[in-house]
């Protein structure tokens, strides 16, 4: 079992990474001291797969277990959802010494983490991401939240878990395209900080679409190193270091919003906002051309769409105004100087932003 800490002072914690390693969660967290009763939140799915040997371990370390279901979509990220959810919660909580177990995708460790920060001003909860994109992304940094209808991710907390306990082989059971979509986060990981890392993705990308265990457990250790590291030094984005997790996420983001979160997901419109960040960056001087063509032969070699279709040109370019990254009217956008090195730029004219946009496929209007 490999070993990643996330060093935040008192409020540290370890990502534990192995194939396997899930029968020893009653042991890690009884370890851990943080409470008796274990409450479960996951989606159905997720339970009939693996909520029984979780269960068994958890009781063989005398901790006692519920499970909470939520439906597995992105409308359970509400305060609605919430809400049940600590109810549900404060009715369990009797004479109990309560702590968390978000057992599920993005849309689990989100809503799980966002109870666990506002439930009596914070109990402990661990991760326990079964999608490639929440064990290399989600599940690390402390980001919770809940949606609204104005807009995803405005009400929640940084607020950090005690435990990451990352099973690879848990992965075994995704789709193909869910494993894809977490596949280009991973490639993030290596354009913005892992030379190595892109390469390693380039040389094995059989073995990672086959869902071999050493290669899946390589990459996502890398992915977890690179994560701690930066929330250990930038964890609330105030140095523009947490920034450039965001990496192809901007265009990425007004691509979902503009087909209203259904023809793209998550992985595969930050994919072809990466090749738009790719095509500023050769726009702007900083990436040679060769760069940007190895970037698209991984992408597409990942399965991930390289063409844009049958979305509004006009409609991405006013939703990427509303990017959290922009300041004082500005935009931002994290570019590559190179594949493992990224920067935050500010001011990109809007011409060049236009131009990526519009050599990245066909739209409607
Ligand atoms: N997913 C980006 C971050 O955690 O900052």
């Amino acid at each position: 079992m490999k070993r990643v800490n996330v060093n935040l002072g008192s409020r540290s914690y370890p990502i534990f990474i192995g194939a396997g390693i899930s029968v020893r969660t009653g042991r890690i967290v009884a370890g851990l001291d943080i409470g008796t009763d274990a409450y479960v939140i996951t989606n159905p799915l997720i339970q009939k797969k693996y909520g029984a040997a979780l269960a068994a371990s958890l009781r063989k370390a005398g901790l006692s277990v519920r499970f909470k279901n939520i439906a597995d979509t992105e409308q359970s990220k509400s305060l609605s959802t919430a809400a049940a959810v600590l109810k549900d919660l404060a009715a369990f909580d009797k004479r109990k010494h309560i702590f968390i177990v978000a057992l599920g995708g993005g849309v689990v460790g989100d809503l799980a983490g966002f109870v666990a920060a506002v439930y009596k001003r914070g109990i402990p909860y661990i991760q326990m991401p079964t999608t490639l994109l929440a064990q290399v992304d989600s599940s690390i940094g402390g980001k919770t939240a809940v949606d609204l209808p104005e807009g995803k991710n405005l009400v929640g907390a940084f607020y950090q878990p005690r435990a990451v306990i990352t099973d690879v082989a848990l992965l075994k059971s995704l789709h193909a395209r869910q494993l894809r979509q977490g596949l280009a986060e991973v490639i993030k990981y290596g354009l913005i900080r892992d030379r190595q890392l892109f390469s390693y993705i380039e040389n094995n990308m059989r073995r990672i679409l086959s869902h071999d265990q050493a290669a899946l457990t390589h990459i996502v250790e890398r992915c977890s190193r690179i994560k701690a590291g930066i929330v250990s030094r930038d964890e609330r984005e105030k140095k523009s270091l947490r920034t450039l997790l965001n990496f192809g996420h901007t265009i990425g983001h007004a691509i979902e919003a503009a087909c209203d979160y259904c023809d793209y997901g998550h992985g595969e419109a930050v994919a072809l906002g990466m090749l738009v960040a790719a095509d500023i960056s050769r726009q702007m001087r900083m990436l040679g051309e060769k760069a940007q063509e190895r970037i698209t032969r991984l992408i597409k070699a990942a399965g991930l769409p390289i063409k844009l279709r049958g979305v509004s040109l006009q409609k991405i370019i006013s939703i990427h105004y509303r990017d959290k990254k922009f300041m004082a009217g500005k935009n931002r956008f994290v570019l590559l100087q190179a594949i493992g090195k990224a920067k935050v730029v500010s001011n990109v004219s809007l011409l060049i932003i236009q131009q990526a946009i519009k050599g990245s496929g066909t739209f409607n209007c």
